[in-house]
């Protein structure tokens, strides 16, 4: 049976918890946009509509948690919490960072500094854009970015054979609980998790949001452990993306 615990608690506080070392890292850092986290959101304006005015989310943070995200104490905790470097080769660990675009150099450089000395950029193609309500834009973004990072040797990569391309689908269902603004599709992480572990194999999401990772990597009897700070975050998580989840939550 899988194992699964989503703690409500900041990821430094790692040491407390006695977790297993993960083959995979999958964290959706906060974007640290400040107050234009919304920007190209409809919930910019009140009811999504530009006529209503802005709402309150115009000029907000997604979470109140972002200013104080440390990329050096992420880093630390994924060279901490990632299995060692085996070996053989087709084995070693991996960690996938979503982030926005501004940021990929600074996370390429952060990774460096503990170890992560490779990377593969990740692009995600949406179907839609949310800033069709920005009018005065004429190029609207459609696409999301993460990088894989890893250390030295290749990552575990089942292929089965086929090529994978550096771009993805941005494929959502919705028949998953909608939880957090930034919230990751569930069939775009199923589709990493299988590339880049086994079945047992353990995932962590040290910024966990919905729980849409752990949710994921459940699915597919991977053992899964995330943290998140945010307690109404935390709540909604745990009673709505894991509630369905067989498996002990505490
Ligand atoms: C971008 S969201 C993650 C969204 C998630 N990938 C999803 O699909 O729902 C980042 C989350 O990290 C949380 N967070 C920020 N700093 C944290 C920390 N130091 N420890 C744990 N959680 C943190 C925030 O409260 C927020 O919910």
């Amino acid at each position: 049976m899988v194992k699964m615990k989503l703690f409500n608690d900041h990821f430094q506080n790692y040491k407390r918890y006695q977790l297993p070392k993960a083959q995979l890292v999958i964290a959706d850092i906060p974007y640290n946009i400040a107050n234009d986290a919304y920007a190209s959101s409809r919930e910019w304006y009140k009811n999504g509509e530009i006529k209503n005015g802005e709402s309150d989310k115009a000029n907000s943070n997604f979470f109140n948690t972002d200013v104080d995200f440390r990329v050096a104490e992420f880093m630390h905790f994924c060279s901490h919490m990632l299995v060692k470097e085996p070996k053989g080769t087709g084995k070693a660990p991996a960690m996938i960072v979503f982030c926005a675009f501004q940021q990929l150099e600074m996370v390429i450089e952060y990774g460096k500094k503990y170890g992560f000395n490779h990377y593969i950029p990740l692009v995600f193609i949406k179907p839609t854009s949310a800033q069709v309500l920005k009018v005065n834009m004429k190029i609207v973004g459609a696409t999301e970015y993460a990088l894989v990072l890893y250390r030295d040797k290749l990552p575990k990569f089942n292929n089965g054979g086929r090529m994978i391309k550096n771009w993805f689908r941005w494929d959502i269902d919705s028949s998953y609980p909608k939880i957090a603004p930034t919230q990751k599709p569930i069939p775009v992480l199923r589709h990493l998790i299988e590339i880049f572990t086994d079945p047992g194999d353990v995932v962590i999401d040290p910024v966990a949001g919905s729980g849409s990772t752990l949710r994921a990597a459940i699915e597919l009897n991977r053992d899964a452990y995330g943290f998140e700070i945010d307690k109404k975050m935390y709540q909604k998580a745990a009673k709505k993306m894991l509630k369905h989840a067989e498996v002990p939550l505490f």
